[in-house]
């Protein structure tokens, strides 16, 4: 049905090559926002009464958010723990119940994103800036689901940059420590200014062209001084859901 009513509509713009492009452009959009929707339906499944669940942050994690406030609303009784403030706001509206994470022990699942993951389950993230927390929040989980849409799946992760949280003061130093591994950094702007992240880090995104041993590279970024975390998350995922046209698969 809706492929007819493509067909129909870009025949009509046959005349209109930018409006044309610019459908097409949008139809893409749209496809991917429901393959992270039918990957968030899909993450939900694993859910169960009395769990701590991790809320992710992202526009794949809002759907899964969204998700769970539905459930919530039919009864499902969890405990939500956020990994950015705009996370715990959505919960919050939803009227999902979260805490603090300093009062768990221990994550159940998680639910959250990924800028790019391979087939064995490496993943970059932190192209929203909350790596921090959403690294804390992997690493007290116990099934880190993440969900994507078809375009984060790479053969090597590294044509997305690695998100790198640094303190302030050690940004220059960590750049020329960037440079001695191979890569070239660039401090995170947002309107012309560095970004802050919620703990008042800035964010290097450092560019090391398609990385053959991400746990190397993951564990050599660890060691420079200044450096909070990085966003390669190496063996944190137990599953990747990804959408696929209209269905889903799950690596594992
Ligand atoms: C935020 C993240 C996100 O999970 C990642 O950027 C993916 O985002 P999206 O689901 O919007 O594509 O790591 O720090």
């Amino acid at each position: 049905m809706e492929l007819l009513f493509f067909i129909i509509v870009s025949s009509s713009f046959f005349n209109f090559p930018s409006l044309r492009a610019s459908f097409y452009v949008k139809l893409k959009m749209k496809d991917l926002n429901n393959e992270k929707k039918l990957a968030a339906k899909e993450a939900v499944k694993y859910l169960k009464d009395n769990q701590v669940v991790g809320l992710g942050s992202g526009s794949s994690a809002t759907h899964a958010i969204l998700e769970i406030g539905e459930l919530v609303k039919n009864g499902l009784k969890i405990t939500g723990v956020s990994t950015s403030s705009k996370s715990e706001e959505l919960a919050k509206s939803l009227g999902i119940p979260t805490v603090d994470i300093s009062s768990v022990s221990s994550i159940d699942v998680t639910i959250d994103g990924a800028d790019e993951f391979t087939s064995d389950l490496n993943l970059i993230k932190g192209g929203g800036a909350a790596l921090l927390k959403e690294k804390v929040v992997a690493s007290l989980t116990k099934e880190e689901i993440i969900i994507a849409d078809s375009s984060k799946k790479v053969e090597l992760l590294g044509k997305f940059t690695i998100p790198v949280e640094v303190i302030r003061y050690a940004s220059k130093y960590v750049m020329s420590e960037i440079v001695l591994l191979g890569g070239k950094g660039e401090i995170r702007l947002t309107e012309g200014e560095p970004l802050l992240t919620e703990e008042g880090n800035y964010i290097i995104d450092a560019d090391f062209g398609l990385i053959p041993d991400p746990a190397y590279l993951a564990t050599r970024l660890s060691e420079i001084a200044g450096v909070v975390e990085h966003g390669l998350f190496i063996k944190l995922a137990a599953r990747v859901i990804m959408g696929n046209n209209d269905s889903t698969i799950t690596f594992s």
